[in-house]
């Protein structure tokens, strides 16, 4: 059994099935690269995965336990952390304090905190910003706030929603970067992302929704020649390109 899975589960909001009957199982630390087009299904398979929201029906596992029905807070304690397509940095506190609210989840120390959140800081290249307030960085600060707050919490598997839209192509490379890093602390990863090349670079595995089923699941390459998925998502051109 690996570290995560979905079985058949499906979620509806009023009359819509956003999710229908979707399974997938994920190993203890692969990247696994989730696409498709807007509206797919995508974001709500993490606020399922990480308990902002309960399944209609189905089962959601980490670590071999049963999640689906668990709060958020209780979930990412397990080990299971998300960040949020729409970046959400405490606006009124500095980026230091940001991430040690992430620590702080898991020790009510607060130098262990503030060292922590610290080192996390350097490795994420923040360190310049350190003493500005969350509502006054740039995009691509804020995205790398969000994954270094959720990286404080000592995640075992962390849930990367779009955290390179909107970024210069420089900025995507250096995001591109900190996923490697991430996957060398052994945490497993699940991305979100429609930049086609960071997704095919970066994932062991991609699996595709689509009118949220489950089109398509394999290895970027297997993916990229899907008949299915070139006419659902990626179009000619880019089955032409690879
Ligand atoms: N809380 C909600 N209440 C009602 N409908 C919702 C809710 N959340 C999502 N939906 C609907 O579920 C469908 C899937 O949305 P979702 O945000 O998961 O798509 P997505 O694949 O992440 O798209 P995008 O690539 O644009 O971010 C959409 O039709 C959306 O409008
Ligand atoms: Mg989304």
């Amino acid at each position: 059994m690996g570290i995560f899975q979905f079985k058949n589960v499906s979620k509806v909001f009023g009359g819509l099935r956003a999710i229908d009957d979707v399974s997938f199982s994920i190993d203890q630390g692969e990247i696994i690269g989730l696409i498709g087009p807007n509206g797919a299904g995508k974001t709500t398979i993490f606020s399922l995965a990480s308990g902002f929201t309960p399944p209609t029906s189905g089962k959601i596992f980490f670590k071999e336990n049963r999640i689906d029905g668990l709060a958020s807070d209780q979930i990412c304690k397990k080990g299971l952390c998300r960040t949020f397509q729409v970046v959400k940095p405490f606006g009124d506190m500095n980026v230091l304090d940001n991430i040690m609210v992430g620590s702080l989840l898991h020790t009510a120390n607060m130098k262990k905190a503030q060292e922590e959140a610290l080192e996390i800081l350097y490795t994420l290249g923040l360190v310049g910003v350190k003493e500005q307030m969350g509502k006054n960085l740039t995009i691509a600060d804020r995205k790398r706030l969000e994954i270094a707050r959720a990286l404080a919490t000592h995640p075992k598997m962390i849930l990367l929603d779009e955290v390179m839209a909107g970024l210069t192509s420089v900025e995507t490379r250096e995001v591109i970067e900190m996923i490697r890093q991430i996957q060398k602390r052994n945490i497993t990863i699940l991305l979100i992302e429609h930049i086609m090349q960071a997704i095919m670079s970066l994932s062991d595995r991609i699996i595709v929704i689509h009118h949220g089923q489950k089109i398509s699941e394999g290895n970027p390459k297997a993916v990229s020649n899907d008949e299915q998925v070139i006419k659902a998502y990626l179009g000619e051109e880019y089955h032409e390109l690879t």
